[in-house]
């Protein structure tokens, strides 16, 4: 198995819902480590740039629009297959789809505020740890 890391983001409504602590207490309890932290509100220019990916999709503005509602946390997690498990633990993008016990079956309430974001592929895990972490703010033990 591969030592990975991935980038997760907290997103407005669940931060709102002061649930961070629950979340990492998943991570922790899942095997990954948090490594580098930071609580954000992102500007429109940020999340754009992070989400360009998805610039020509029909929900690109509602995306933007919501990761920009409220401060995020944002966190880079590392462990065996972190990008994996840390998907597998957020549960599907739509809640109504997400197992039982995941985060988003938990903690979120639709398709467009579903509480957590996490890296899907090893390229793209190591852009979006740059667009957030500097080296020197990140601490694998
Ligand atoms: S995924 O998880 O990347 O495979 O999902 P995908 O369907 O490609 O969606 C990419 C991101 O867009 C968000 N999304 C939406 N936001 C608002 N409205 C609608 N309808 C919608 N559908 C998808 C989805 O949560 C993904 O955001 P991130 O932050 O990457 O999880």
């Amino acid at each position: 198995m591969a030592l990975e890391r991935t980038l997760s983001i907290i997103k407005p409504d669940a931060v709102a819902k002061n649930v961070i602590g629950e979340i990492y207490s998943r991570f922790e309890k899942g095997g990954l480590k948090v490594v580098a932290s930071k609580m954000k509100h992102l500007s429109r220019k940020e999340a754009e740039g992070f989400y360009a990916v998805h610039r020509e999709r029909p929900f690109f503005n509602a995306l933007v629009e919501f990761m920009i509602s409220g401060p995020v946390m944002i966190q880079a997690l590392e462990g065996e297959n972190a990008i994996a498990k840390n998907r597998e633990l957020m549960g599907a993008t739509n809640p109504k789809d997400a197992a039982p016990g995941t985060i988003r079956a938990d903690f979120a309430d639709s398709i467009d505020a579903n509480a957590v974001h996490g890296s899907d592929a090893p390229e793209t895990a190591a852009v979006e740890i740059a667009y957030f972490f500097a080296s020197t703010e990140i601490f694998p033990r």
